[in-house]
């Protein structure tokens, strides 16, 4: 081993003693409730395919078209030459189905999170007041801002109120997970909304696991809490799950969208999706918007499985989204019965530690409106078996 190797060597056999090294699965069928894992029939409730459009034959022909009429990559930067018409019919279609003024698309939610905060609240005398459990990537999206950070405790408006009252930053910018992903629940944003108007804060909502699944034609968690779209709210959300393609948007006043796309780093210096992805995305819109019954039968099984775990000895957090967390505490335990249920031939994933808190390792059901009732039946059926 070189000696520049040797400190990785000991951080990686630290992660081993404590139980927190990953593995990845290599899947050899496409995405679906249904998967050939490494050679192995597995019924996964493992991915965030909400809806089940990642196989979707519709959204699959629509990508080839878009390839064959667009091309294969978009060449450059949106600024520079690499923002095509397929890019645009696809913002325009968002911003008409979120009911904002305007939407900005990004390659992933990853980079949309990174666009917002830190271009929102730059210098150091603004600052960021952000969930605890916020997704990494707007964490990781708050360091890269100068602004002052406050952290408050999951879901505690009195916390956030007192830390805005007590402030006086030139810019605050609320943040938060609209639906927390490695618990399910719901923030409370109408709280939000008021506090931001209350204190004139930006809200930002980062709607990565409602959008497709939540409100009315699949809106969102904004309009699942019946929140009005305002100027003072940046709504971003993904594609890459309910709507099972890839890529994301920021949503916003045509002012606080054009200010992101004169100044945003992580949306000026990257090479623009390619325009076939677009097109795949604008098919799954409409697939999301007509297609009730997706929802309708998610929803069923939801309760399915709340019904069927109820005299488990391990808890489900509360949830009534697709994601459905049982907790089980100990990061062994969590890996344990993981494993016990791979023997099955389940694949659900064992949450431990960066991703979640010390001592609440947890397996993170996910459903999909591609599973059936006799699938979520069998995982019940051997989570029973193993308690
Ligand atoms: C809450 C949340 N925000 C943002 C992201 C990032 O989105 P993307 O996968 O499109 O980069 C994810 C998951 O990946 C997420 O769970």
């Amino acid at each position: 081993m070189h000696t520049c190797e040797l400190p990785l060597s000991g951080h990686l056999r630290q992660l081993a003693d404590a139980g927190l090294t990953r593995q990845r699965r290599r899947l050899d069928s496409p995405v679906a409730p249904h998967v050939r894992v490494e050679g192995q029939e597995m019924l996964a409730f493992a991915s965030n395919d909400y809806l089940g459009l990642a196989a979707h034959p519709e959204i699959i022909a629509a990508l080839a078209q878009g390839a064959r009429d667009w091309g294969a990559g978009s060449g450059a930067s949106h600024l520079v030459s690499g923002h095509l018409t397929a890019h645009a019919t696809l913002e325009r279609r968002l911003a008409e189905f979120t009911g904002f003024e305007r939407c900005l698309g990004f390659s992933t939610g990853y980079l949309a999170n990174l666009a917002v905060t830190p271009t929102l609240a730059a210098g150091r005398d603004d600052a960021i007041f952000a969930d605890r459990l916020n997704h990494a990537s707007l964490i990781d999206a708050a360091r890269l801002s100068r602004a002052r950070q406050h952290r408050y405790p999951h879901g505690d408006m009195a916390a956030l109120e007192r830390l805005l009252a007590r402030s006086t930053a030139k810019n605050k910018v609320i943040v938060s997970d609209a639906v927390f992903s490695m618990d399910g629940d719901l923030a409370p944003l109408c709280d939000l909304f008021q506090l931001a108007e209350r204190f004139d804060a930006w809200l930002v909502i980062d709607d990565a696991h409602g959008f497709g699944v939540l409100g009315t034609e699949g809106r969102g968690s904004l309009a699942h809490c019946g929140l009005p779209v305002h100027p003072r709210i940046l709504l971003m959300a993904t594609l890459g799950k309910a709507a099972g393609v890839g890529g994301a948007f920021v949503a916003g006043s045509a002012l606080a969208i054009e200010y992101l796309l004169q100044k945003a780093r992580s949306y000026i210096f990257t090479t623009a999706q390619p325009p076939a992805i677009a097109v795949a995305a604008t098919k799954s819109l409409e697939i999301i918007q007509r297609d009730e019954a997706r929802r309708v039968h998610l929803r069923a099984l939801i309760q399915q499985l709340r019904a069927g775990c109820a005299t488990l000895p391990w808890r489900l957090l509360p949830s009534e989204t697709a994601i459905q967390p049982l907790l089980l505490g100990e990061n062994e335990q969590a890996l344990a019965l993981s494993q016990q249920l791979w023997q099955r031939g389940l694949w659900v994933a064992a949450i431990r530690p960066p991703t979640v808190p010390p001592g609440t390792a947890r397996l993170r059901i996910s459903l999909s409106a591609a599973h059936s009732e006799e699938d979520v039946a069998r995982l019940v059926r051997a989570l029973r078996e193993l308690a």
